[in-house]
C-alpha cells in the first residue's frame, strides 16, 4: 500500500472509511501492524505501564518516547506514525513543546499527541504553525488521572458542553486530529459529524472516524484488569498477524466497538 498521508486520513474521515489505529512499541510489531493494514500506529506514553509495569503513564519520560518512536520508525513502512508527549514535556511553555515535539519527529513520527485541555489551545497553534501536525487528545486524559479522581468517563450529561467546546478550541489552534478517550458514544458520535478533522475512539464508541487499542490489551497479554472498552482479539485468531487482522477488519466494518463494550 502507498503511504499513509495526513491528506488519506482527512479523506478516510469526509468519506465515513473507518481508520483503524494501535499503539505499538518496536519495530517487530510495527512491520507486523503496516502489513496487517493498520492505518496509525501510535507510539502511545502507555509504553509507561504497558512496558515499564509503572502503576500511571505519569512517569514516563521524553528519552523512553524517543527510543521507541524510533524503533518504531524502523520497523513501519506505509502507517502514519504518531508520537506521544510525555507528561511534563509540554507543559511548561510552547517553547519546551516545540523542542519535545522536535525529538520525537528527528526519532521518526509524522505527528504528536498531547493531552490537551483549554491551555493547550496557545501550545498546538504554535507546533502547527511550524510544521508539527497535533493530535489533540481530549476526554479522559491519563497522565493526569490523579487530578481527575480515577480512570473516570468524561463528558456525561452537562459536562458533555465542556468536551465540545475542547475540541473546537483545539481544531481552530490547528489540530489536524482528535482523539477522545472514555466518553458517551453519542457524544462521541456527535463530534464527528461536527469535525472538520478525523476523530479517533478509545471507549468513545463506534461513532468515531477511527479506533485505537492499546496492543497489549488487544492482544490479551496486559496483566490485571482491562478496560471494560477492551475486546480480545486473540481469542479464535491463530496468530498475532491475524489477531491484527481482525481488529482492522471489524474496525473497517464499523463492528468493533459494539454496544456491550460501551455501556457510558
Ligand atoms: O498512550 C496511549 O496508548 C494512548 C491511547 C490509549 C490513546 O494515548
Ligand atoms: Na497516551
Amino acid at each position: 500500500r502507498k503511504p499513509v498521508t495526513l491528506h488519506r486520513l482527512q479523506d478516510m474521515h469526509k468519506s465515513g472509511e473507518k481508520i483503524a489505529m494501535l499503539t505499538c512499541y518496536d519495530a517487530a510489531f510495527a512491520s507486523v501492524l503496516d502489513e496487517a493494514g493498520v492505518d496509525i500506529l501510535l507510539v502511545g506514553d502507555s509504553l509507561g505501564t504497558v512496558l515499564q509495569a509503572e502503576a500511571t503513564t505519569t512517569p514516563v519520560r521524553l528519552d523512553a518516547m524517543e527510543y521507541h518512536t524510533r524503533c518504531v520508525a524502523r520497523g513501519n513502512k506505509t502507517a502514519w506514525l504518531l508520537g506521544d508527549l510525555p507528561f511534563g514535556s509540554y507543559h511548561a511553555s510552547p517553547e519546551q513543546a516545540w523542542h519535545s515535539s522536535l525529538a520525537l519527529m528527528q526519532a521518526g513520527a509524522h505527528m504528536v499527541k498531547l493531552e490537551c485541555g483549554a491551555w493547550t489551545a496557545p501550545t498546538v497553534r504554535f507546533l502547527t504553525e511550524r510544521g508539527v501536525p497535533v493530535c489533540a487528545h481530549l476526554g479522559f486524559t491519563p497522565q493526569t488521572v490523579s487530578a481527575l479522581g480515577g480512570y473516570k468517563v468524561q463528558g456525561r450529561g452537562e459536562a458533555a458542553a465542556q468536551v465540545k467546546a475542547q475540541a473546537q478550541a483545539m481544531v481552530e489552534a490547528g489540530a489536524q486530529m482528535l482523539l477522545f478517550e472514555m466518553i458517551p458514544a453519542d457524544l462521541g458520535r456527535e463530534i464527528t459529524a461536527w469535525s472538520p478533522v478525523p476523530v479517533i475512539g478509545i471507549g468513545a464508541g463506534v461513532g468515531c472516524s477511527g479506533q485505537v487499542l492499546v496492543l497489549h490489551d488487544m492482544l490479551d497479554i496486559t496483566p490485571g484488569r482491562r478496560p471494560r472498552f477492551v475486546k480480545n482479539f486473540m481469542q479464535g485468531a491463530s496468530s498475532v498477524q491475524d489477531a491484527v487482522r481482525r481488529y482492522v477488519a471489524e474496525v473497517k466494518a464499523g463492528t468493533f466497538p459494539d454496544e456491550s463494550l460501551h455501556a457510558f
